[in-house]
């Protein structure tokens, strides 16, 4: 087997990078480890940036996102018994974001994918990554019970934090930042109405929470718990009751709650691997960085490298740049580590980090510095829809 561009796993940042490739005419294999219906059933975050709308859109893979997703121009951050109103477009150079799942995301690619006839081998356990210093890469694996070869000339890493593409890169040439966090957070979905039409981002002394959705009939809650809780400890009423605790009087006031249709704790943690290139593989998305989910970059970080990356592709196979290939890790790296600041710090301003009452008030000093004067607001706001992404060269 022979492709241009060998793609590992078949998350949002691989299924968006191989779509983009094919309509621009660049072949792509995508090999993904487990079942396209495993791959379906995680339940992700739910805000994209307008750079990762517009992505989206160029892919040719927005219409039911267009039709069904909901532009948000606000959030609101709630602390004291206040709810501030974040006005995004305002302080955003008229930027929005748009609330729509990273489920439906993965489903759309899901499907423009299999419209276009490009091939993903799906279940494939062990698949193993060769000759990325030579000009002839390529992955082994076996499918049917047969050996197999995939020959390319690119290969691109996008098997997740758990994948094997990362290890690919000489341990001492590779570099891992890191910085796990004590406390986890527990998300419940539920079939209910979002209690606020705005996302609401908490601080309570009890804990952070969070109130999302996912349209106007199925809601997202999250709260800050241990990261020693076992969720089989927390019943739908304990989580209603908790996340009530830790609304102010007016939300926890109108809050419905019903059966939960997903439970689970995520732990939180921030991870860089630099570089994000080594011969002919290329990492994107998770298998490069992991961001606590405070600042919603998960995704739209995996966006922005594939769009460096596509956009490299590119002028690599329409104008023989192939001197821009060395360019992508610096260029990736350059928007992912202002990306980490902002969900490292929106983690630290927003959760109960600390027992010390000092800690606590510095927190609400910053949150009400944030979240009332111009520069606060414009820092808050700008990076929330995402900072520009650069051009290429
Ligand atoms: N071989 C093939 N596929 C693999 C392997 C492997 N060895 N290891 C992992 N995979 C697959 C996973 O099964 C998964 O489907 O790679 C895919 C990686 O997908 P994600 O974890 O979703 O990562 P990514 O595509 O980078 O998406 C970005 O944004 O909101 C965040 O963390 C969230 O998943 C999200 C991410
Ligand atoms: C979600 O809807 O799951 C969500 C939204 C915003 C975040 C994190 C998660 O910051």
């Amino acid at each position: 087997m022979r492709t241009q561009v060998a793609i590992i796993g078949a998350g949002p940042a691989g299924l968006l990078l191989g779509q983009l490739l094919h309509n621009a005419g660049i072949s792509n294999v995508i090999i993904e480890r487990r079942s396209g219906d495993y791959v379906l059933s995680r339940i992700r975050a739910g805000v994209l940036e307008e750079g990762t709308v517009q992505l989206l859109r160029e892919a040719g893979v927005s219409q039911r996102m267009d039709a069904e997703g909901m532009v948000h121009h606000g959030v609101q951050i709630a602390f004291r018994e206040q709810i501030r109103h974040i006005d995004l477009s305002r302080h955003a150079d008229g930027k929005t974001v748009m609330v729509y799942g990273q489920t439906e995301v993965t489903r759309d690619l899901m499907a423009a994918r299999a419209a276009a006839g490009a091939l993903s081998l799906y279940n494939i356990p062990d698949v193993s990554i060769h000759n990325i210093e030579s000009s002839n890469p390529s992955l082994q694996f076996t499918l049917n019970g047969e050996r197999q070869v995939l020959e390319c000339d690119y290969i691109a890493g996008c098997d997740g934090f758990h994948g094997i593409s990362r290890h690919a890169i000489p341990a001492e040439i590779r570099c891992e930042y890191e910085k796990v966090y004590p406390f986890g957070w527990l998300g419940v979905l539920s079939e209910t109405p979002p209690v606020s039409p705005e996302l609401i981002y908490g601080a309570h002394s009890r804990g952070f929470f969070l109130c999302s959705m996912r349209s106007m009939a199925r809601s997202r809650y999250y709260l800050e718990v241990p990261i020693s809780e076992q969720v089989e400890d927390w019943s739908d009423d304990r989580f209603w009751t908790e996340l009530r605790s830790r609304m102010p009087e007016s939300v926890a006031s109108t809050l419905v709650t019903g059966a939960s249709i997903e439970k689970s704790i995520a732990p939180l943690r921030s991870f860089v691997v630099e570089p994000m290139q080594y011969g002919r593989l290329f990492l994107l998305g998770d298998a490069a960085h992991i961001v606590p989910p405070t600042g919603a970059k998960g995704l739209n970080l995996a966006a922005s490298d594939v769009n460096y990356l596509y956009r490299i592709l590119v002028k690599v196979y329409h104008e023989g740049r192939t001197e821009l290939l060395a360019r992508y890790s610096a260029l990736a790296l350059d928007r992912i580590w202002k990306a980490e600041r902002f969900s490292w710090w929106m983690t630290s301003m927003l959760h109960r980090l600390s027992a010390n009452p000092f800690d606590h008030r510095v927190q609400l000093a910053e949150l009400d510095y944030f979240t009332s004067s111009e520069e606060g607001l414009q820092t808050l706001a700008r990076n929330y829809v995402g900072l520009p992404y650069q051009d290429v060269g």
